[in-house]
């Protein structure tokens, strides 16, 4: 009898093929009502995420930091910030998320900290050729009395890379390393001191019950020892970026994770800004769980470029073990509604190359823009991996393109002149109910009339966030809340070992791929398709099935 029962092949671990929902703190829910994010407004609202069908969240940087980078300049990274609730807010959230089944991500950032953080203040203080200077990139300048950077390299946000520290006599002295604005001073991993201390980090956070990170900017942390000039310094950098010692760093990770046993599923996840076919070496046997594919969002909504992309990422896999985390929005890019609306990108000039696909600004098409991402959306939800969602887009939120600017906070808008406006309009706190003061988002005040003594958002909302609020489509069936909700269910029943295989449509404008017993077909700008019976039945699609501007997704009887 039992010898002929075969038993179910065990499910793939989460991170396989899991869905994580990012929050960025400051702009989820408010719950002590002073304007700004903070964990105990995620738990009061973990109902909606759980609700959504994912299978996890992401926290960006909740740490004590100055916030001169949205939280990306950590001051200590082993407490969680007061202003966010501090330590107690957190293990109440770890225990509501874990209770629903939600993984807890954090967010670590080991290329550098904040200028406040202990070691680096130390290091200013101990001077030129001590200790504490050589956990980060100290030199002294070029030219005559040093005036000059030690090379041309340019940070990211725009400016030099290097800022030069003035003595208490007021004589300036050595330069230092930012590969980001100048309250972030690059760590030198060229000493063991930086790795030891980070073996303590993610240990004391996987002592607490985090079941992963997702690592800032992954490939940044080894540069070239020597520092060399670069012949364009407005061009790439290859010796800051992707230095082949940075691997180094994911394997000790990957055997200090794997020290905590099979069964905690710890996963790490790289922010690896390179093409599909580099960014695999991340997630070779030995290295990362996951990588992010930021390649398909950098993509116009265009059956070609996305078929190219995916492909190249699918190729690119064969050396790997670990699986692409795919994901058409973050905190750090426009919204998909606004990048696949534009109908006029105005010229953009930016000193960061990644965001030259993916922050322009100009007219937009809001509801093409929907249909479109609701469409990648499907799309995206079909491909082999994990997937990332960024709050709000659940919601079909467009970019908020005309903030004041004495409202910006983001430091790219200063860097560059006020030239490049920035990440901050994907930062502007959640519409939750449309009749509320800032529209739900501050917990105390919860109606209109409420007289609740509540603070202006951190990032001022727009008017408009009203139509989009949680409340208004939270019964609606046709709302891209509702699609969201059937699209991340349907997911649930795809097998995720079954490969991507392309189906030949003889169609330029639309791509279709068979994924077990489901298939995936998009038409982007052109005629609806003629779906063989082959295909089985429309079972979820993001408009009219088979449609313009649509993906569906069919499903053959087993
Ligand atoms: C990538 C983060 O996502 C971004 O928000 C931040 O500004 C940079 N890394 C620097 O930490």
């Amino acid at each position: 009898m039992s010898e002929n029962i075969t038993a179910p092949a065990p499910r793939p671990a989460w991170w396989r093929h899991g869905v994580i929902y990012q929050l960025y703190v400051r702009s989820f829910a408010d719950a002590n009502g002073d304007g700004i994010g903070d964990l105990n407004g995620i738990a009061a609202r973990l109902d909606h995420i759980a609700g959504l069908g994912v299978d996890g969240v992401w926290l960006n940087p909740c740490y004590p930091s100055p916030n001169r980078d949205g939280g990306y300049d950590v001051a200590d990274y082993t407490v969680i910030d007061e202003r966010y609730g501090g330590m107690p807010a957190f293990e109440a959230l770890r225990d509501a998320a874990h209770a629903r089944g939600l993984k807890l991500l954090m967010d670590l950032v080991p290329n550098h900290c904040s200028a406040q953080h202990a070691w680096f203040r130390r290091a200013v203080a101990a001077g030129p050729g001590s200790d504490e200077r050589a956990r980060f990139i100290f030199r002294d300048g070029r030219g005559p009395g040093g005036s000059q950077p030690p090379n041309n390299w340019r940070s990211t946000f725009g400016g030099p890379a290097w800022t030069r520290l003035t003595a208490p006599d007021g004589e300036p002295e050595q330069w230092y390393l930012h590969s980001f604005d100048a309250s972030q001073p690059d760590f030198n991993w060229a000493n063991p001191q930086v790795a030891d201390m980070f073996d303590e980090v993610l240990r004391t956070w996987f002592d607490r019950g985090v079941d992963g990170f997702r690592i800032d900017v992954a490939y940044a942390m080894v540069k070239h020892p020597d520092l060399p000039d670069l012949e364009d310094p407005a061009g790439d950098n290859p010796y800051l970026w992707n230095q082949p010692g940075v691997h180094e760093i994911f394997r000790r990770w990957r055997a200090l994770a794997e020290s905590y046993g099979e069964g905690r599923e710890l996963a790490l996840v790289g922010e690896v800004w390179l093409p599909p076919a580099e960014a695999a070496d991340y997630i070779r046997p030995g290295e990362l769980h996951q990588v992010f594919n930021f390649d398909l969002l950098q993509q116009s909504f265009d059956a070609r470029e996305f078929r190219t992309s995916i492909t190249d990422c699918v190729d690119a896999l064969k050396h790997a073990e670990g699986v692409p985390a795919w994901t058409l929005n973050s905190h750090d890019v426009h919204r998909a509604v606004t990048r696949y609306g534009l109908t006029d990108p105005e010229p953009l000039s930016t000193a960061d190359a990644n965001a030259l696909r993916t922050r322009a600004r100009g007219a937009v098409d809001v509801q093409l823009g929907i249909k479109r991402a609701k469409a990648a959306l499907l799309l995206m939800l079909a491909l082999p991996g994990a997937a990332y969602l960024y709050q709000g887009e659940e919601l079909g939120l467009p970019e908020v393109q005309d903030l004041p600017d004495d409202a910006r906070q983001d430091p790219i808008w200063e860097r560059s002149g006020r030239t490049e406006h920035g990440r901050d309009g994907s930062r502007v706190p959640l519409p939750w109910q449309a009749d509320a003061p800032n529209f739900g988002f501050s917990l105390p005040a919860r109606h209109e009339d409420d007289q609740s003594d509540v603070a202006a958002p951190w990032l001022p909302q727009p008017p408009w966030f009203a139509d989009y609020s949680v409340d208004r489509q939270d019964a609606d069936p046709d709302s891209v809340l509702a699609f969201y909700r059937r699209a991340l269910g349907e997911r649930r029943r795809l097998d995720p070992d079954a490969p991507l295989v392309w189906l030949e449509i003889q169609r330029e404008d639309a791509i279709a791929f068979r994924r077990g017993q489901y298939v995936c077909a998009t038409v982007f700008d052109g005629p609806p398709i003629d779906a063989p019976a082959e295909w089985g039945q429309a079972v979820i699609s993001s408009g009219a099935p088979g449609g313009t501007t649509t993906t569906t997704w069919y499903r053959a009887a087993a």
